[in-house]
Order: structure tokens, then sequence, then C-alpha cells
């Protein structure tokens, strides 16, 4: 059983101690040196020793001939790779040569051209796209050849990933890609802050310019190219127009030379009025119509500069007209003469526009027809085949905005004439901020593999994208990844599971999800089958266990989508101009978007989906409250109720999400100890904050819905001791908003921001050993500190200081996730101590210092028999 808990600086008994740091501790900790400590910055590149690797030299090549054109070839970089890989995996030593070599067994890397020159042409032709490479593995002879550099890069990459997994099956495989466009996007900022992202700063701006050490930029085009990623866009959607000062793009430049011998181009986000920003070194103009010959000249003109500093740019991202952005709608231009404009620019250079399809205007939730989730078609659809061959349509999978579940937008299958790519989310913005381990593979299968019947023929959204189904040459795929500055590049380690999917899943979205995962886990961690299957089963488990204790039944997230997206915060859905509604009253909850009575978006899909969506009868039940407006006393197919089945659901998850941290408490000496601690650490948490997410919408809607709880949980908490009815001094109750964010809907918090409280209150529990739990709130701008005592002995305590990453100065242990600074959801968290014997009548007493923001606030203490969690 794992626990938080604090360590001291206290070196001799006596002294008094001052707590340093929060650490996890394990009941019968025994120390290992079983695995080298790892930090996560090499991720699924370790290249970790193989067991027994030495006797397989016989069977591994023993010279490397990477016939490359210059030293920033991705083919000098596969050399590279290849040496590095073969020594630390099998402990092998070969030499690189750089041009044909005859002797002893050869793995050759290179472009089919130059094999072709070297060794003379092939028995028969690959059947080669852009990019793909083949890997054939003749006895101790392996060929690797790529269409392109980047092929060759890829088939190298794919040819290690295989050694270090121990997989020596004799191969001969050629490999394409599905999609041409296979990139990242990067919300970051030229102030070196990141939007959503949960993982430190911006590895390559700071300060409104470009950092001149792009050591960790060069890191993560290696990591990207591994898994077939050939673009990143490097700043933030939310565009900033000074990113086209000459000054920046020089620096975009260097950010490209870094990355171009991984294959991986640069990209940039565009801010669409940057014509009259007043950028510097720029025209300034009083216009950004699109329509406007000097507009056009002007983008022309910066675009030509950028071309000179970044030969091989891939291309524009751009977010205009939504969420505040400007665009064409400003001059009465159509989206389609806004991407043209840019597209027409670009055009000379051989770059792509992704024109992003997330456009929708501010509704009234009065209207009861009115639906963000029909914007996408209304401003696309009308414009299909207006655009330049050279746009993309960047569509986000579902139609509102990546929630733990949606229908695929329908624009996917009512653009025919239009090239398209889907955009997924990597960085978990509305899925735990990877403080909540939830695995994205199979949510994105899911999408993927979606049949949308157009003219009633298969037509998966994965076939639609490649360009397959209608006959594009372009398409593909864009994540939103906002890797920072920490060591584990996303926030977390697990988290980066969701990184190696995409990569894989963009380059071959058959695959099967949890096949990713197994060989990201062999590589990441190792071939131990405990491990993989542990690691498996929590991963596997995290979707729907996050779906079920957040919003399940099709109802969205049901976090905060006012503030941190990261707590529970159900009513922020409604009452706003944002359209993201439920329509919950006491009665009746869900979106009624049949076209029959409700905002007729069924009716976007192809005849076959949209009759499906229709009915209640024929829609599934995790999207029953996506498109139907039902009672609480609807009956779902599993003949349960709605709100019985939030209940349900929401116990189900948060009782799942317990097993992660036991299940992860199986792997300790089986890998490393830093990256398990780290990991505890984040499962702990996890297992805490699944309870206040339970709690929080169970009572939300048991508060509106007055329907009780068939099993008598809901509100009915035996074991808990709120901290309002304990016996109070210097602390005051607290009516938390919202109210579902606390048990009870109460708190305390200190009557002085200066001065300590405490609470107290006699234990009527009979004497026994029980886990003491205890739920307190950790603001942001401060750092509270607690001590709990039974009987006057301190069973434990703690600084609340498991503080959002806001920088690299917090030390290990942080979360990362958006902060509050109030008393509510995002900030609730749990602390537990095991095994506690208590004695009834004793006295139990906490005292809370506030310290700067942090007013100590506390909810609930739980005297829990062992085995118990609430
Ligand atoms: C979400 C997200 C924003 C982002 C927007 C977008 O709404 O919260 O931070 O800018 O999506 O994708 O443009």
């Amino acid at each position: 059983m794992a626990r938080l808990e604090c360590r001291t600086n206290a070196s001799t008994p006596g002294e008094e101690a001052v707590v340093i740091d929060m650490v996890i501790v394990q009941q019968s900790q025994t120390p290992t040196s079983f695995a080298t400590a790892e930090n996560g910055l090499s991720a699924w590149l370790r290249y970790a020793p193989l067991q027994g690797g030495q006797h397989l030299h016989s069977s591994v090549p023993s010279h490397i001939v990477a016939l490359n054109s210059s030293t920033v070839s991705p083919v000098y970089i596969a050399g590279q790779e290849l040496q590095q890989g073969l020594k630390s995996i099998l402990g092998k030593q070969c030499n690189v040569h750089h041009s044909h070599y005859g002797g002893g067994s050869n793995v050759v890397v290179g472009t089919l051209d130059e094999y072709t020159k070297a060794y003379g042409a092939l028995s028969s032709t690959p059947d080669l796209l852009d990019d793909g490479y083949l890997l054939d593995t003749i006895g101790n002879t392996v060929q690797i050849i790529g269409k392109n550099e980047r092929g060759a890069l890829y088939g190298a990459f794919a040819y290690l990933s295989k050694v270090a997994q121990g997989n020596f099956i004799k191969v001969a495989e050629v490999s394409n890609p599905s999609a041409p466009i296979r990139w990242t996007n990067e919300w970051d900022n030229l102030d070196g802050s990141i939007e959503r992202g949960f993982a430190g700063n911006s590895n390559w701006f700071s300060n409104g310019s470009i950092v001149s050490n792009l050591t960790r930029t060069a890191e993560y085009a290696r990591l990207l190219a591994s898994i077939g990623i050939n673009a990143v866009v490097v700043n933030n959607v939310n565009a900033n127009a000074s990113l086209l000062t000459p000054i920046n793009i020089e620096g975009l430049g260097r950010i490209a030379d870094v990355m171009r011998p991984y294959g991986v181009q640069v990209g940039i986000s565009l801010y669409f009025s940057s014509p009259t920003a007043g950028v510097r070194g720029q025209a300034n103009l009083t216009t950004f119509d699109p329509l406007d010959e000097s507009v056009v000249q002007w983008w022309t003109n910066v675009t030509h500069q950028i071309y000179e500093q970044v030969p091989d740019m891939a291309g524009y991202l751009v977010k205009a007209n939504s969420e505040g952005q400007p665009g064409p709608l400003t001059y009465n231009r159509t989206l389609a003469e806004g991407a043209n404009l840019f597209a027409k620019a670009l055009q000379p250079h051989g770059g792509i526009v992704m024109f992003r399809a997330f456009v929708y205007n501010p509704l009234n939730e009065t209207v009861w027809t009115a639906d963000r989730a029909n914007a996408q078609i209304e401003f696309f659809k009308p414009l299909d085949g207006e655009f330049d061959d050279n746009v993309v349509i960047q569509i986000k999978y579902g139609p509102i905005d990546f929630q733990v579940r949606e229908p695929v937008s329908p624009l996917f299958a009512n653009i025919p004439k239009s090239a398209v790519a889907i955009e997924l989310q990597v960085t978990q913005e509305y899925l735990g901020q990877q403080c909540h381990l939830v695995y994205l593979g199979p949510l994105w299968k899911e999408i993927l593999d979606y049949d949308l019947r157009v003219d009633n023929e298969t037509s998966l959204v994965r076939n639609i994208i490649s360009g397959e189904r209608f006959n594009h040459s372009l398409g593909g795929y864009a994540g939103v990844s906002n890797v920072g500055t920490n060591e584990t590049w996303i926030g977390s380690h697990m988290a980066m599971s969701n990184l190696y999917a995409y990569g894989r899943l963009a380059w071959d979205p058959t695959l099967d999800a949890q096949d990713v995962l197994q060989d990201w886990i062999r590589l990441t961690f190792n071939t131990n089958p405990s491990v993989i299957d542990t690691m498996t089963q929590i991963s596997m488990e995290s979707w729907p266990a996050y779906e079920n204790y957040s919003g399940n039944l099709g109802v969205q997230t049901l976090t905060d989508i006012l503030y941190t997206h990261f707590g529970p915060n159900p009513q922020t859905q409604d009452n706003t101009i944002w359209g993201q509604w439920t329509r919950a009253d006491q009665k009746t909850i869900g979106m009624d978007r049949t076209v029959t009575n409700g905002t007729g978006f069924a009716g976007n899909y192809p005849p076959e989906i949209a009759e499906m969506f229709e009915n209640i009868a024929t829609t599934p039940d995790n999207l029953l409250l996506w498109f139907h407006h039902v009672n609480y006393t609807q009956l779902l197919k599993s003949g349960q109720t709605v709100i019985q089945d939030f209940y349900d659901q929401h116990y189900a998850g948060a009782a799942t999400a317990q097993t992660f941290t036991t299940l992860w408490e199986s792997l300790q000496g089986k890998i490393d100890d830093e990256r398990y601690y780290d990991q505890l650490f984040r499962q702990v948490f996890q297992a805490g904050h699944s309870l206040v997410w339970r709690d929080a919408i169970a009572n939300f809607y048991y508060n509106l819905s007055g329907i009780p709880d068939e099993a008598k949980r809901v509100g009915n908490h035996p074991y808990r001791i709120e901290a309002e009815n304990m016996e109070l001094d210097g602390y005051k109750p607290y009516s938390v908003i919202p109210f579902e964010a606390a048990s009870n809907f109460t708190a305390i918090v200190v009557s002085s921001n200066t001065t300590a409280g405490t609470a107290q209150t006699t234990i009527t529990c009979p004497s026994g050993t029980y886990d003491v739990a205890v739920n307190y709130y950790d603001q942001y701008g401060g750092a509270s500190h607690f001590v709990v005592s039974l009987a006057n002995e301190t069973i434990g305590e703690w600084t609340s200081n498991l503080k959002p990453w806001i920088g690299n100065s917090e030390g290990p242990r942080v979360l990362g996730h958006t902060p509050s600074i109030y008393i509510d959801g995002h900030s609730a968290m749990r602390i537990t101590f095991s095994n506690v014997t208590v004695t009834k009548g004793d006295v139990l007493k906490i005292m809370g210092t506030p310290n700067g923001n942090d007013i100590a606030g506390l909810d609930y203490v739980s005297i829990l028999p062992l085995g118990v969690v609430d």
C-alpha cells in the first residue's frame, strides 16, 4: 500500500524537522538496485541492453553502410543511430562506412537510388511511396532502403525497434505511410509558455524569440522521426504576429536546421491579421482583407522571406474566425478565400495550408435548435470545392472539442472535394492533464476505424483522411502534443505512450492500439512479461475509467470549461455562450440533436448513420446524451436508468482508478525506481482525485434530479468525519463553490490567513487498524502545512505543495495541471495514512497552517476499515 508522506531535513533525533519534499513511501519498502534510474528523456529510444545480447552477435551485421549524401542527411543519422543502437542493445561495435562495403555481414541503409548505384538493382522493385521503406533481413545482411532519405531513417528506426524488443524474426517488409501529413502541432507561445502544456516551458521559444540552445529540439526531432512524424508546427494556433519579425524568421531557420537531419520539417501557425499588427521589420498595412492586393503582396513577401531561411518549410497552420481570432469573415470574405490567400503564397515553394475547421460562433442556449456541433458543417460544407489544391482542412476528431467521448465529426463525410486531416490531442487538456493516466490509443482507434457510410459505401475515417476514399493526394494527421522542458517531455512517463501511439497510428492506423502500447512498454521499460501485462492492463482500462468517473453516456467530460479544464464542474457546461451544453434540469438531460425535434445535427451524417443517431433505440448508450434529451429515468439498453447508470459508472470508474495504484505497486523492483516512484505519485493522486470526480458528479445530479442512488452510496459516507462538524479553533466553515466539490458541500478554511487553525473530534468508531484519508485543498499561490495527530501522536504531516509545474524550479514531484487559486474540484485532493492504529475515544486533531494564497482548506477525514475506500 502506498501513501504520500513528507521528507524532512532532520538528521539527528530531536532536531526540528522542516519538510522539504513530498515523497511516496511504501509500507514495506525494500531498496532495489534492479534497474538503473532513468529520467525519461530518451523515452522509447533508450536502446537498453538486451539480456543475453552478446550471444546474438553472430546473427547481427558487423558493418553498417550508410549511403548518405551529406552529414546532415537523415541517412547519415540512420548510420549513427544503427551504430549507437547495436552497441547499446547488443554490445556490438560496428563500423560505419559511407560507400559500398563488401566484406562480412552488413546492414546497408540508403535511398533506393543510392542503393542501386552502389549495389545494383534489387531483384524486384519494392512498391515504395514517399517516406516508405523496405526492411529486409537476409541472414546477417540487412537492407534498409528508403524511397527517400527520410524513409531510410524510418527503416533504420523500425529495425532498431525490433532488435531492442528482442525480435529477430526475419522480415522482408515494405512499409509505407498511410498518409503524407503526419505532423505535430505545438501550442508554444513566443514568451515560452505553452497553451494546454503540462510539462514545463517551451523548448524553442523564450521571451519573444527563439532560444539559442536547441539541443532539446533536436532530441525531440529524433523521437518524432522514430515514429514517422515528418513535421512540427512550432507555435500556438492562437498565434502571435511577431513570429514574423526578421530575427524570428532567422530563428525558425535554426530550428529547421536542427530538425532537418531527422527528416522533420518546420511549419508555423499564422495570425490572420498580421499585416496590420505592426510586426517589427515588416510593412504595416491598414487592412488584412485577403482579397486586397497589398495583403496578398504582404504574405507573398513574408512567405518568400521564410523560405529563404527555411527552404523546406512544411507550411502554415491557420486558426481563423475562431475563439476571437481574426479571419476573412471580418471583410465578408469566405473562409476559403482566407485559406487560398496563404495557399497561393505557399504554392511556388511547395508548402501547404492546414486550415482549421474549429470555427464556431457564440450561441444562446435558450434557442433549442442552436448547436455548436453544427458550426463546422455550416461554415465548410458550402465551400467544398473552393479550396486550392494545397489546402488541407484540419478537423478535430469530434464536433466539439477533444472531449472524453464524441461522435466522429461528420465534416469528414461532407467535404469530399477537399483534402482533410484529423486533429488529435496528445496532450490531455480535458482528460486529466497528465495527472490522470489515460491511454488514448483506443479512443483514436474508435474514431479512425469508424465507418461513415458515405453514399452507403464503406467510408472509414482513416481512409478519408489518407485521401484514399475521395481520391486526394494530400491528407493526414495533426497531433497536438505540447511537449515541454520537463524531462518526461509531456509531464508524465506513462503519458508518453500517447505520443508514441499517435505517431505509430498516423503511420499505420490499422494497427491495434494494444499492440502499439506493448511495443512502447518493451522499448520504454523492459520486456518482463509481468511489466507488460500490468502496464497494459492499467493503460487499456484507463480511458473507460476516466470516462466513467468524469462524464459517461456521451454527456461530455463535465470538467470546468470556464477555468482550468481539469477538475469537475458540470454546471459550467450550461448557461454559457460556448455551446458545450448538457441542458440538464430537474427531470431531463442531454442535447436533442435529432432532425425531428432537435438541432438537426444527426442529419449531418450520411443516411445510414443519421438514421441510427436519430433514434434513441439505435443510438449507442455511450452517445445517448450527445444525441438525445431524455428523462433521468430513461432506460438504457442495459436496462438501467440514465441516473442510476451515472451513479454506477462514476463509482465503477473511481474503483478502477484505485486498482491502478495497487497494480502499479506490483512493479516495484521490476522497473527503475526513479520512474516507478514518479508514476506511483501520479497513480496515488489519480486514485484520490477520481473520488473527487465521482462524488462531485454524483452529488451534482442527485441534487438536481432528487433521485436517490438505489445502492445508497451517493450522499451516504459512514466513514467520513466532515471537517465542518469537528470542533474548530482558528478554522471556520466555508461553502465551497461549486458546492459539489466538497463533501456535504462544505469545507473549512483558516479564519485568518496568517494563523494556524485546528479541527478536532473524538473518535467513535471501534478500536482497530484503519487507513486514515484526509481530503484537503491545495491552492495555487502558497503551500499550507498540515499535521494530523491521534491522541497527541502525530500520524502524519505534509506540506500541500504538490504544486502545478510552472518552470523547472519546483523539483521532481510536481503534478503539472493548470492550477487553481480557489477551493474547488481542481485543488481538491487526498492524502492517505495506511494501517493506523485507532482507539475509540482518541482525539483526532488536524492543525492547518496557511501560507500565501493557500488557506489550508480541509474537507473531511475518512477512517476506513482496511480494504474500504471512500
Ligand atoms: C480548445 C483549447 C484552447 C485552444 C482551442 C483550439 O478550446 O481549450 O486552448 O486554443 O481548443 O483548438 O483552438
